[in-house]
Parts: C-alpha cells; structure tokens; sequence
C-alpha cells in the first residue's frame, strides 16, 4: 500500500496499475469486437481522458481513428450543470460511428451533454466508453456499454484523474483517505 499527499489531502493505492492495464486491454478487445468493419472514431473528453484513451487505442485490433473534444461545466444555480465546449470537434462525425472515451462518470450530467451535442452532428452510432462509473451518483439515464470499474462514491486520482489538477501522472489510482 503506498499512500501520496496531494496539496491538503492524503490518497492511498485502490487499484494497482497491473490490473488497470488488463481490464483496459479486456475493454479494447469486446469493442474491437463489437465494432469491428466500423472503423469508429474514439472520441476522448480532455482532460482527464488522455492516458486512457492513449492506452486503449494501443489495445484496439481494428482500425480505429481518434479526435478529442474539451469540456468545461459550470455550476449553475438550477441543479443541472451547464457543460460548454472549450476545444470543439473538427471531424465530420456524420454517418461515424462515435466511442465517447471519459475518464469517469460522476452524476452522468456531462455525458449526458456529450451523448446529446453529438447526436446533432448525425453519427451512424454513439457509445460511452468509460474508464470508472460511480453508480450510487449516477443521475442521468445513459447506455454505458463499456465500463471498466464500477467504484464506490469515493474521490480517486491517478491514471489521468485529478486532485485540483496534480496527480494525472500516477501509473496506479489512488483513493482519497477520508478523515
Ligand atoms: P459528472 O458530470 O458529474 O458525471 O462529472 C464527471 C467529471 O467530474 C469527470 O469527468 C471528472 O472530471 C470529475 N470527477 C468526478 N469524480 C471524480 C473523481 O473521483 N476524481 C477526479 N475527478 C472526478
Ligand atoms: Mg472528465
């Protein structure tokens, strides 16, 4: 168990890289199975997505493309976060099929934002693809085909994730030590 200090919080290993690696390489193999003679375009959400997305493109066996598009969401006074489009998508996604590659879905509300902005763009197919699901939070109705890990409502870092910006360099995830 190796523990790290991030600014005024304390985080200790969950999820060792080994296993990281192995369910992002089992994720990689059902959606080149799935999609195969597709050639999808594996659209991933910056920043948190990057090593994620690096990692299972590297594991996909079909041809595959890829192209990145950067959120920002802003709190709102309503309980609906707005998310807005800092870095948009150049690609025409018509008649594409579209893997929407997250890091992880929270309350949903961003993917929810992604999965609705796309369909305007007329993909041929739009599926989530995400690396972490926290299912007690989850608020939205969405189809995540691909999930690597379901985790508890706790605040992890690691593998692209971050703490107020430091700690997506972490091989391995770490949980927030509560306390
Ligand atoms: P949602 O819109 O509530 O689903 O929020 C998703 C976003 O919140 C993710 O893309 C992350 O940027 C951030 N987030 C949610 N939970 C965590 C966490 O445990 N660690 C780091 N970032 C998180
Ligand atoms: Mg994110």
């Amino acid at each position: 168990m190796s523990i790290v200090k991030i600014k005024d919080k304390t985080f200790e290993t969950s999820i060792p890289e080994a296993t990281i690696k192995e369910r992002v390489r089992q994720l990689a193999q059902q959606m080149s199975k799935d999609l195969d003679g597709k050639n999808p375009v594996l659209l991933g959400v910056l920043n948190g997505s990057f090593i994620f997305a690096a990692d299972l493109m590297r594991e996909m066996t079909i041809p595959c493309e890829i192209s990145f598009v950067k959120l920002a969401s802003y709190q709102g006074t309503t309980s609906t976060g707005k998310v807005h489009e800092v870095l948009g998508i150049n690609e025409d996604l018509s008649d594409r099929h579209v893997v929407i590659v997250e890091d992880i879905v929270d309350t949903g509300r961003t993917m929810k934002q992604m999965v609705e902005s796309l369909g305007t763009r007329n993909p041929a197919s739009i599926h989530i693809c995400t690396l972490f699901v926290k299912p007690d939070k989850l608020e939205e109705k969405l189809d995540i085909e691909y999930a690597a890990f379901s985790i508890p409502n706790d605040f992890i870092v690691g593998y692209g994730l971050d703490y107020d910006q430091q700690g997506r360099g972490l091989k391995e995830i770490f949980t927030l030590v509560e306390g």
